[in-house]
């Protein structure tokens, strides 16, 4: 956990190339602070950190099993799952669903450019975009965007790239779709096919006429053979036990507000939006598993991954 004098970015540092650990498992010792470090110096006592409210990446960090985060985001994170004790296990589901549909992108589809808004704190070095890409293509190039300063810090100072590819860290809002695909453009090849990422960030924009125009102005940038994983808090049938509950307990200890859709309005923006979606539409994070599906934790974030056809 961090304290207010101890900097983000504990936990990643710590685990480059280890395979994720089980939620709960004994942890490494902390790192220590390192006043060389730019990460560090710019997070001790900023006053853009504010530790006493839960934070987005910060809480996310915590149900992943990280240790970027303040007490206030583990009690937010504690109370979340007692209202939902499968909310971890959906938020692990969906990290798992980058994996897979990065390896996809990569792989079968050939794609070597991808535009990631809202990756999150990096609980792990080794499951990030660009891992996974350049893994497979050491040459592929990552943009990650956020909106949260202290996630661009971690992000500049971890997740950096391979020789042969390039990875770079935008400071934009996703409400502001131009600014961040102007800025990707610095980095990105908007000839070429980018796999653009949305995981569990369109849930903030409460506006679903504002979630439509997003989608619609990223896809429309978006050069042919595209193509766009998104995933949000989803209202499912049957409804996920204590979902609503542990999304208000976050928002009254001062957390952001998640809203929640369902699948079917996923469906209709991406198709709104010009894009097909790639089998099987919109499901739990179960897209295109290697698990059993009957082991599949419950539906508290829904799936896709569509694509921008080739012009004829
Ligand atoms: C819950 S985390 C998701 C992390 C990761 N994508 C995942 O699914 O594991 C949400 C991230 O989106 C970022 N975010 C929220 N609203 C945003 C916005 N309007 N523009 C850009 N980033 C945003 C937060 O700062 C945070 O890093």
């Amino acid at each position: 956990m961090l304290t207010p004098s101890k900097p983000p970015c504990a936990t990643a540092a710590r685990n480059t190339s280890a395979p994720s650990p089980a939620l709960g498992e004994a942890s490494m010792p902390p790192r220590k602070h390192d006043s060389a470090n730019p990460v560090d110096r710019a997070a001790t006592g900023s006053d853009s950190i504010d530790a006493s409210v839960p934070n987005a990446a910060r809480v996310w960090n915590y149900l992943l099993g990280g240790k970027d985060f303040f007490p206030a985001d583990e009690q937010a994170g504690e109370q979340m799952i007692d209202a939902c004790p499968t909310i971890a296990e959906a938020v692990q589901a969906n990290r798992d669903f980058l994996g897979r549909v990065v390896t996809f992108m990569a792989g079968a589809a050939g794609i070597r450019q991808f535009l990631e808004v809202g990756p999150g704190l990096p609980a792990f070095l080794w499951n990030n975009t660009h891992h996974v890409a350049q893994n497979i293509a050491p040459a592929a190039r990552v943009v990650y965007v956020d909106n949260d300063p202290f996630v661009l810090a971690c992000a500049r100072a971890l997740l950096t790239s391979k020789p042969e590819g390039a990875v770079d860290y935008v400071n934009a809002d996703l409400r502001h779709p131009d600014a961040v695909l102007n800025a990707a453009a610095v980095t990105l090849d908007f000839d070429q096919p980018i796999g653009l990422i949305l995981l569990g960030v369109l849930h903030y924009v409460p506006d679903d006429a504002i979630v439509c125009g997003i989608l619609t102005t990223l896809a429309d940038r978006l050069p042919s053979g595209s193509m766009a994983a998104i995933s949000w808090a989803a209202v499912s049938t049957p409804p996920v036990n204590g979902l609503q509950a542990a999304l208000r307990v976050l928002q009254d200890l001062g957390g952001p507000a998640i809203t929640t859709r369902t699948p079917q309005t996923l469906e209709r923006h991406v198709t709104d939006a010009g894009l097909q979606l790639l089998d099987p539409g919109v499901v739990p994070c179960t897209w295109r598993p290697e698990l059993d599906l009957a082991q599949t934790p419950a539906a508290a974030l829904c799936c896709c991954v569509a694509r921008k056809s080739p012009k004829r």
